[in-house]
Formats: structure tokens, C-alpha cells, sequence
């Protein structure tokens, strides 16, 4: 059964979203032939904090761009349940704001080629703000003031600019209708290095001085260090560790983690099939320290501190 489990929590509650045993199954096969389930998010538990940024790693196809898209109510749920917490009645905010954006890898793609970037980010604030077109055009250069760029971009095409530019201007499209958290998707990995380190440092800023929590999706470990508070590591659809960000890079404790870490050092990881079950832990046939048992039970979530867990039987 398919339900949308996105609601409200009650006001007072303190992370901004609670995702709690989320399972999110796909249907695939053939249109005419026999369908199967695909299980992508797989019993997913994690809070995401106000002014939080949360690394999400994991390699291809475990899970990150769907986790993500969930917590923007993008993807319903098969079980489980995402809440977000209504703002705070103090909190000098507009009440039609919209908490939730997300910024994509591809910033040419996520605009339309036949609008000025101008009217791609000045659509959300004419489709819910009831602005002047006097109020749209200074709140546009506001804008795009803040993600570093002129006011005289708003007249350009998206062809007309840099990759780096673009991310810059898909930034302040999310930052439009002054969200809470901004899911960013591998949104640094097709830029040149230095053009990176700016978008980064400016999702850094922006995260500091206005308090956007950041669910930031990347393959770069560097990346991820420079930018997180906390990481939650992806496997075929489980987080396998959640904690901090030194914590977890520095000891790590689930062995897929570990072997993620010792890849950066030049270790080349194990190479071979992963496998996505629903018996026992999704890592078992690649992990070199599995127990008999791992292939048959799933390991619950172990917490190790106050703010670290894995799930794992022989962790490191
Ligand atoms: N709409 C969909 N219908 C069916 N299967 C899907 C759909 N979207 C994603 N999947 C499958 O779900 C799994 C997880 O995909 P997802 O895009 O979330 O992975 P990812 O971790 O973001 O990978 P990458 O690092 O390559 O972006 C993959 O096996 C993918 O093929
Ligand atoms: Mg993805």
C-alpha cells in the first residue's frame, strides 16, 4: 500500500525533519510483463537538525538522490513516515515560505533554456508571493546578490553563463522563498575545482549566517568533510553510519565505511557485486569481516556515544 506520509509535527518539536523506518519500494519490469518491487530506501531512520549540514555518501544507485527527493515529499513511501516541523510561530518568517528546496547536479538542465534566469528565479516568488513587479525585480537583485552574483545576470540566458554561475543562480532560485533546509544533489561535482570551493564556501555561509540546514549528497569525501556537521553513510538503501563528521572519517566503525575511508588513503576497495537484500546485511558478500550470521539477520542500529550509530554485528 502506498501512502504519502509527509505531515506536520507538533510545534515545539526540535529537528526540522524526522524520518522514521522509512521504506520506499519501486515497481519495475516490463510494462506488460510481470512487475517486482525494488527496494531503494530500505527501514531509514534520521533527524535532520535546524542549521544542520548532513553529508550524504554512499556509492551510485544506493539511494541518495531518492532519500533525498522523500524528505521534499517528491517520492511517496511504502511505510514509514518523514515529518517536518511547522516554523516557529516567532521565527520572522512569510507564512507561504517553502521549507524544503533542492539544488541538482546539473545546473543547465534545471533551467529552462528559453527563459532569462531572471524569470526562472522570479517564478516561485510570482507563483506564491504576492509581489509587485517593483518588490520582484529588487528582491531578484537581492538574490543575486547573496549568491555573489550582479543584478544584471537576471537578463541573461542560461546558455549566456558558466557552470559555476548557473549553480550560483539554481542557489538563489532555492533561496527564493526562504527555505528551511535545501537538499543539494552531487550540485558541486561538475564543476571545476576552484569554481567548486566557491559554491562550496558560499553553502557554507549561507548554512552560518541564515541558519539553512543543508542535506548535502556527494561521492567526495573531501567534500563532505570541508562542509558537514554530521554523515550518514548510504549502502543499498540502509544508512550503515550516522554520526559526526570526524568521528566517522577518523573511526569509522561500520566496515563499508572503513573501506570508503581506506579507498581516499590509495586502498583500492574490494571490488564485487554488491547485492540489495531484504535478509541479513546488504554488505555481507563484501564485507571481509562478516559473521555467519550476517548473511541471514539484519543488524539493527547500535549506538556507539551520544551521536554516533551504525548498523553493524563486527564493526571495527
Ligand atoms: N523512478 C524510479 N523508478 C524505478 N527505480 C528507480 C527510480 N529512481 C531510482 N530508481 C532506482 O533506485 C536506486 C537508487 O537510485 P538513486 O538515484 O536514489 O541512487 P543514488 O544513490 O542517488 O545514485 P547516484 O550516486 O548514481 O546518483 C537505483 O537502483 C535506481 O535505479
Ligand atoms: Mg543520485
Amino acid at each position: 500500500m502506498l501512502h504519502n506520509a509527509i505531515n506536520a509535527m507538533p510545534v515545539g518539536a526540535s529537528p526540522l525533519i524526522r524520518i522514521r523506518d522509512a521504506v520506499l519500494e519501486f515497481k519495475i519490469g516490463k510494462a506488460w510483463g510481470a512487475k517486482r518491487d525494488l527496494r531503494v530506501l530500505d527501514e531509514i531512520s534520521l533527524d535532520v537538525n535546524e542549521g544542520e549540514i548532513i553529508a550524504l555518501l554512499g556509492e551510485s544507485g544506493s539511494g541518495k538522490t531518492t532519500l533525498g527527493k522523500a524528505m521534499l515529499g517528491l517520492h511517496p513511501l511504502t511505510s514509514g513516515s518523514i515529518k517536518v516541523a511547522p516554523p516557529k510561530a516567532a521565527a520572522p518568517r512569510r507564512q507561504d515560505a517553502h521549507d524544503l528546496q533542492m539544488v541538482f547536479q546539473d545546473p543547465l538542465s534545471s533551467f529552462n533554456p528559453r527563459f532569462t534566469v531572471g524569470s526562472s528565479i522570479a517564478l516561485p516568488l510570482r507563483l506564491h508571493l504576492k509581489l509587485s513587479e517593483e518588490a520582484i525585480v529588487e528582491r531578484l537583485a537581492e538574490l543575486l546578490g547573496r549568491v555573489g552574483l550582479n543584478a544584471g545576470f537576471a537578463h541573461r540566458y542560461p546558455h549566456e553563463m558558466s557552470g559555476g554561475q548557473l549553480q550560483r543562480a539554481a542557489i538563489a532560485r532555492a533561496l527564493a522563498l526562504s527555505p528551511r533546509l535545501i537538499v543539494a544533489d552531487e550540485a558541486v561535482s561538475k564543476l571545476d575545482v576552484s569554481v567548486r570551493a566557491q559554491i562550496l564556501n558560499l553553502i557554507k555561509s549561507l548554512n552560518r549566517s541564515e541558519k539553512i540546514a543543508f542535506v548535502f549528497i556527494t561521492h567526495d569525501l573531501g567534500v563532505a568533510q570541508f562542509l558537514a556537521d554530521r554523515v550518514a553513510v548510504m549502502y543499498f538503501g540502509r544508512i550503515v553510519e550516522l554520526g559526526p563528521v570526524d568521528q566517522v572519517m577518523d573511526s569509522p566503525r561500520h566496515p563499508y565505511t572503513a573501506m570508503l575511508m581506506n579507498a581516499r588513503k590509495g586502498q583500492a576497495p574490494v571490488a564485487e557485486e554488491a547485492k540489495r537484500s531484504a535478509k541479513g546485511c546488504n554488505f555481507a558478500n563484501r564485507c571481509p569481516r562478516a559473521l555467519g550470521k550476517c548473511h541471514d539477520v539484519r543488524p539493527e542500529v547500535t549506538a556507539f556515544g551520544d551521536d554516533h550509530e551504525f548498523r553493524c554485528f563486527n564493526p571495527v
